[in-house]
């Protein structure tokens, strides 16, 4: 399959060595021509490394108030046209118990960056979750290194802050009044503190360049990361970046299986925006790379405010079951953290 050429070559060291130069990076991110051996490659590398077993997360948006204004986001602040919610500890209690109950080993709780939900009142909830036999992950943005502390020690195991760009002009662009410093100290503050540190990016914002997306996967790597997700940037209509093309499916692919050559046993989901921008976009990521999938737990009535980017796709449970077996693949049953092998 891997006939002999300097592309292929490149592809061969990266399964074998699991390191790449940036240069390298580039010149598989802008040829289409090598798809098919990139996505074999990572495929091989994922069974090699994290097997078969596909994770499911559960994840409950509990609130989505946001003091950010990200450029590219359906809930940032200055977004008049969303109706805003916070669930109730009892409302997130309840549909987190009800995902445990359906067989559930991790729970995300994720939101806007919303100061409502003090450390104080989140350690709570988690305790309470924690009762259970599950891993607790947090997506909830920006926090003093404090109040992280406070959430680890309420039981958090693990925690989702995707860098999103590490492209400095076009971090400033996209996030105002942010830092891709702070950021980065945020994510160094989780690993330091011992989460399973989630980061990622957004592929296919306006003037982001194959060099940046290849300097985003390196910072995977100088991290650690412990789970990356990946996915295409899809414009919403009440936001500034409306207007912008987002067809960018192929892309985010290709950056995902390279992120799981390089970073050969870590957790990599299907992320929703794949699903939701192309066909079978979620089997066809984790058939090139991804282990993981996040259903959206969240009761109907919130999860419809919840807009990131219109049309989000949803997973029907005993269809994933059926495609998964049917192509060699089983839901896993533990809390799935990562067994370090690299
Ligand atoms: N398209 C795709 N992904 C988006 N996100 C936010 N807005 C969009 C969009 N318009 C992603 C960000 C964030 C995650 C929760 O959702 O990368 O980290």
């Amino acid at each position: 399959m891997f006939y002999n050429s300097p592309m292929n070559n490149i592809i061969q060291k990266a399964m074998q060595y699991h390191s790449l130069s940036k240069s390298e990076i580039v010149s598989i991110l802008s040829t289409n021509d090598y798809d098919n051996e990139l996505f074999t490659a990572a495929d091989s590398v994922r069974k090699e490394f994290v097997g078969d077993a596909v994770y499911l997360r559960g994840l409950v948006e509990f609130t989505n108030f946001c003091r950010c204004n990200c450029l590219y986001c359906g809930i940032r602040a200055e977004n008049n046209d969303t109706l805003r919610y916070r669930m109730s500890e009892s409302e997130i209690l309840s549909v987190a118990k009800q995902a445990i109950a359906f067989g559930y080993k991790t729970i995300v709780l994720q939101g806007g960056e919303d100061c409502f939900f003090s450390a104080k009142y989140l350690g709570e909830i988690i305790k309470k979750i924690k009762q259970y036999d599950v891993a607790v992950t947090l997506s909830i943005g920006e926090r003093s290194f404090e109040d992280y502390d406070y959430l680890k020690n309420c039981g958090a195991d693990r925690f989702l802050l995707r860098i999103e760009t590490t492209d400095e002009d076009l971090y400033k662009k996209m996030h105002p009044n942010m830092s891709l410093e702070n950021r980065k100290q945020c994510l160094y503050n989780l690993k330091k503190l011992g989460y399973e540190t989630g980061t990622g990016c957004l592929v296919g914002l306006p003037n982001q360049t194959l060099e940046s997306l290849a300097s985003d996967i390196l910072f995977f790597k100088e991290l650690d990361a412990d789970m990356i997700g990946i996915g295409p940037f899809i414009p919403h209509p009440n936001t500034p970046l409306k207007n912008v093309e987002g067809n960018n499916f192929l892309l985010s692919l290709k950056v995902m299986a390279l992120t799981r050559l390089l970073l050969p046993d870590i957790n990599i989901p299907a992320t929703t925006a794949m699903e939701t921008l192309y066909p079978k976009g979620r089997m066809i990521a984790l058939q090139s790379g991804a282990n993981v999938v996040m259903p959206n737990v969240t009761d109907s009535i919130h999860k419809k405010m919840y807009e990131i980017y219109p049309n989000k796709a949803s997973v029907d449970y005993s269809e994933l079951k059926q495609t998964l077996n049917s192509i060699g693949r089983t839901i896993g049953i533990d809390k799935g953290f990562r067994k370090k092998k690299y």
